[in-house]
């Protein structure tokens, strides 16, 4: 039985009927807009109840229900409210909402929309990765056409709702992939997390309450809204519906973006299956695999067994994360690997807390004399590890993971710490003598 499948997807292929992503007639031919009018003779009670029932998780990392996000906004009083798309996808080895933003593009604004509807909205705006200026431009077409429409604008849909979109163009900050960043950042102000609470429900957008969420989670409401919430539950696993955007990517065959149905795949299918990953490439095996993006655990080959939903790959300390599947085969040193990550979370920390600021180049300076050749540090010396360099990156993590300010240092270790238990000969086959 296919492993893959066509939910979200339908219509991202130019072969299919929906050949023009821009246009609205044909998205109206092959069925879009429908959940949009629904919508809009429907209560903000009723589509809340098909979200929840669909036990959508939040698809940009942080695995939030979607349903008691927006049951939460619904029941604030103050107005004006706002919508807010993160579409930052600054996760390395993530480019599915790219995907949708190229192909989906008014499935992606028809749940936008909808959110609009919903919270009697004052405006929508889509925050897009500073390096994708091509889909900036597309989606600013893909509005112009919905506005045309009567779908944006003035009375949207007939509803007496005013709503536009507005696409912001990030400046290519992965911290400000984190929402309160992303609205700090959006405001003009400099992307940098604000502390919480207040929760950005309450104080958001503008000091008002805002609704943020994934490309991915909005593109999935119109479908949730058409066939039911029960019908997209079922669609997946029973703690969380529908499908997922898996990104395959590294040493397996087959890398992109590719669809599967949660809770129905192992990760072992996910990179083996002819239509995934395909296996890997050359004569190879396969050593470690990275979920979730850079902020997610690794995997060893022992787990691949574990089904590809969220509950289970929780249980095995692994998560869904951004969608980011990146293949390791058994050429690749784990030490060296680490490096690259740190190195990324070095690069992107804000510099505003000390535990990510500083606890980053402490962890690398660690890495590099874990790895075989040793690297010169700054003063030119040569040092090679001890053990007590090994407590010292297991306190190191332990710090970072909690007292970190946000998301972006609370997980930059996640990788190490995970695999320091698959890898633990690796991380010693360096190390001499205690100090
Ligand atoms: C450092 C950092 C970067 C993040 N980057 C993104 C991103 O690029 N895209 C995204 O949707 N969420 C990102 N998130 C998660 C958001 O903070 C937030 O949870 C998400 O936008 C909520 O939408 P969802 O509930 O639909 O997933 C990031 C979080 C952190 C801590
Ligand atoms: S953990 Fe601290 S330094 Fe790192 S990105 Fe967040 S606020 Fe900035």
């Amino acid at each position: 039985m296919s492993k893959l499948i066509k939910m979200l997807t339908e219509g991202a292929s130019c072969a299919e009927a929906h050949a023009d992503p821009l246009s609205v007639t044909e998205y109206e031919k092959a069925g879009g807009f429908a959940a949009l009018k629904k919508a809009a003779s429907s209560t903000p009670e009723e589509i809340i109840a098909e979200v929840k029932k669909a036990k959508l998780l939040g698809r940009g990392g942080a695995a939030y229900p979607a349903g008691s996000k927006w049951e939460h906004l619904l029941h604030i009083e103050e107005t004006p409210k706002y919508i807010v798309c993160n579409a930052d996808e600054g996760e390395p080895g993530t480019f599915k909402d790219r995907l949708i933003m190229e192909k989906l593009p008014l499935k992606l604004l028809e749940g936008i929309i909808i959110a609009g509807l919903v919270f009697r909205a004052k405006a929508g705006y889509i925050y897009v990765r500073g390096e994708y200026r091509k889909l900036q431009k597309r989606l600013l077409a893909a509005i112009e056409n919905v506005r045309a429409a009567g779908y944006l604008g003035k009375n949207i849909a007939g509803s007496g709702l005013d709503y536009d979109i507005h696409v912001i163009s990030g400046a290519g900050a992965y911290v400000c992939g984190e929402n309160s960043a992303l609205l700090n950042s959006t405001e003009g102000k400099v992307g940098r997390p604000r502390i919480k609470p207040p929760h950005l429900a309450e104080v958001g957008l503008f000091l008002q309450p805002t609704l943020v969420n994934n490309v991915e989670s909005f593109a999935n409401i119109p479908l949730i809204v058409n066939m039911g919430g029960d019908a997209y539950l079922q669609a997946g696993h029973p703690d969380s519906g529908g499908s997922k955007l898996i990104c395959l990517s590294g040493h397996c065959r087959n890398r992109g973006v590719f669809e599967i149905p949660l809770g129905k795949v192992t990760l072992r299918e996910a990179i083996y299956d002819a239509e995934l990953g395909g296996g890997i490439s050359g004569d190879r095996k396969l050593k470690f695999f990275h979920l979730g993006g850079q902020s997610g655990a690794i995997g060893s080959v022992d787990q691949l067994d574990t089904v590809y939903s969220y509950t289970d790959l929780r249980k095995a300390g692994l998560s869904v994360g951004s969608g980011a599947i990146v293949v390791m085969d058994e050429s690749v040193s784990i030490i060296e690997y680490l490096k690259g990550v740190t190195e990324f979370f070095i690069h992107e920390s804000c510099g505003k807390c000390v535990p990510c600021r500083e606890g980053n180049r402490q962890l690398l300076k660690i890495l590099n004399k874990l790895a075989v050749p040793n690297l010169p540090d700054h003063s030119g010396v040569v040092r090679q590890a001890t053990t007590d360099d090994l407590e010292t990156l297991r306190r190191l993590i332990r710090t970072m993971t909690d007292a970190s300010f946000c998301g972006l240092g609370q997980t930059a270790a996640a990788a190490l710490n995970s695999a320091w238990k698959h890898f633990k000969t690796e991380f010693e086959a360096n190390v001499r003598g205690t100090k």
